[in-house]
């Protein structure tokens, strides 16, 4: 499974939603790598070297790729990778869609994001990527209640699909963040009970389309949500 998180934007994240779902899916025991493809900044290598310093588990392998094919050719050895993308990389993009099972797109509630990245979205689409494949998630997200629903109704009017579950935006984070730790491994268990059922949705939305799935071959302690346990079953 490839999931690639994609933007045009910068500093939307990319990365740190890239770092929350590898650490998810390897503590519920999948193998997963983080494919930085951000070469210049490589600040998912640097937060994998935070982590070793740490000695925090589980181990999360991050290696930069100086190309999408050299990183979709490695995906192979893994059941998931997470191809983290650069951002302002047009062609990039694109590529790593194409091989992608699941293109995710960070944005916050701010049209300041929410234009380019809906743009970004509509370019993957002329270029025949599958819609249905493109899901928003709002990141970094802070802000009322209304301005969500108003953010959501805003991508509902463009045609697209956004998550229900989000990452917010919390100081905790950006502090987790230093010390080489994900988004879910932070003190506080309100914050890591909020984001964690953004794992479980994005479960279960990629687990169906793992080949020859009668049998799982793929261990996951990402339970499905009541609501979306159907589509996994
Ligand atoms: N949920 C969050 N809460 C607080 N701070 C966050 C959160 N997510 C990311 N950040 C902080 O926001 C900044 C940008 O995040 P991140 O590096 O993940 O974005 P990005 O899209 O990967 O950026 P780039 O385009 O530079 O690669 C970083 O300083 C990060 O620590
Ligand atoms: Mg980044």
């Amino acid at each position: 499974m490839i999931i690639a998180v994609v933007s045009q934007k910068g500093g939307v994240g990319k990365s740190a939603l890239s770092r929350f779902l590898a650490v998810e899916f390897a503590k519920s025991g999948w193998s997963v790598k983080i494919a930085d493809l951000d070469t210049g900044q490589g600040s998912s290598t640097n937060w994998k070297a935070r982590r070793d310093q740490n000695a925090i588990k589980p181990e999360v392998p991050v290696e930069k790729y100086a190309t999408v094919s050299r990183a979709v050719q490695d995906a192979e050895r893994y059941e998931l990778m997470i191809l983290d993308g650069p951002a302002f990389a047009e062609k990039r993009g694109l590529q790593m869609a194409e091989y992608a099972d699941l293109v995710v797109i960070p944005t916050s509630y701010s049209l300041d994001d929410l234009q380019p990245q809906v743009e970004t979205a509509q370019h993957l689409e002329v270029a025949g990527i599958d819609p249905e494949k493109i899901k928003f998630i709002f990141c970094k997200a802070d802000g009322s209640d209304t301005e969500e629903a108003s953010a959501r109704s805003y991508l509902k009017r463009a045609g697209m699909n956004v998550l229900k579950n989000l990452m917010p935006e919390r100081a905790s984070i950006r502090h987790a963040s230093n010390n080489g730790q994900s988004a879910s491994e932070v003190p506080h268990r309100t914050v890591r009970e909020r984001i964690i059922p953004l794992a479980v949705e994005i479960a279960n939305i990629i687990i169906p389309k793992i080949p020859d799935i009668e049998e799982p071959q793929v261990h996951t302690t990402i339970e499905p949500t009541r609501e979306t346990a159907c589509a996994t079953h």
